[in-house]
């Protein structure tokens, strides 16, 4: 059983949900589109929802896309009967989602998880609707201690620089870009800076 199954049911906490309300009160405050519109969300690496949740009000519609069946399992009972939120058990990596026009694609803690995350950023983009953006939340480069077992956890990376996630954003041909730490998360006495990077189609 994949890690992520293993530890699903155990996955939410108040302190999780408390710096997700953080995270995606700072996303609204970066975006031009108005928020109260409603918006088309597709959620990567979703997990169990835990910040595409601070987006499911109004008439938005969320849809949320993970490799792991049973982090999504506590995903779908928890919007159980919301008919415009949906999960994917998807491996965007790999397959298409044959689905567009997003204003809002987010992701926290998952492109670590990528084999290619540039190369799903530049997929992302073509998913945007026109002036939907891309919201990245993920490690700051770090030395390889934030995961005990990175093998059997899925890890492909050990974090992002900020040179990286601005040469994807030029690659990516974005109209605009920005990055800033919007978190650091204590391990082992050691802190590790968490980023939010915002990638605009335009
Ligand atoms: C560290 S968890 C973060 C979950 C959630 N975003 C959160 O912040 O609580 C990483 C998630 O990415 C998912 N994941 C890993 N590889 C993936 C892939 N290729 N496509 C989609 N999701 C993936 C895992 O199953 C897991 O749910």
């Amino acid at each position: 059983m994949s890690h992520f199954n293993q530890v699903a049911n155990s996955w939410d906490t108040p302190e999780k949900t408390i710096q997700n309300q953080k995270y995606a009160h700072k996303i609204t405050s970066l975006m031009h589109t108005p928020i109260n519109s409603p918006l088309k969300i597709l959620e990567v690496g979703c997990g169990t929802g835990l910040l595409g949740s601070q987006f499911v009000f109004g008439n938005n519609q969320l849809i949320g896309i993970d490799t792991s069946a049973g982090m999504l399992e506590v995903f779908d009972k928890k919007f159980n009967g919301n008919i415009n939120i949906y999960s994917r058990l998807l491996n965007l990596e790999e397959e298409d989602l044959n689905e567009g026009n997003f204003d809002l694609i987010i992701s926290a803690m998952a492109f670590h998880h990528l084999k290619k995350p540039e190369s799903m950023l530049f997929k992302l983009k073509k998913m945007l609707s026109p002036k939907g953006v891309i919201a990245v939340i993920d490690l700051d480069f770090e030395d390889g201690s934030f995961h005990p077992d990175p093998k059997n956890m899925g890890v492909h990376h050990s974090g992002f620089s900020e040179e990286t996630t601005q040469k994807w954003s030029k690659l990516g041909g974005f109209s605009e870009y920005s990055r800033e730490i919007v978190n650091t998360i204590e391990k082992n006495d050691k802190n590790y800076p968490i980023f939010l990077s915002m990638f605009f189609n335009s």
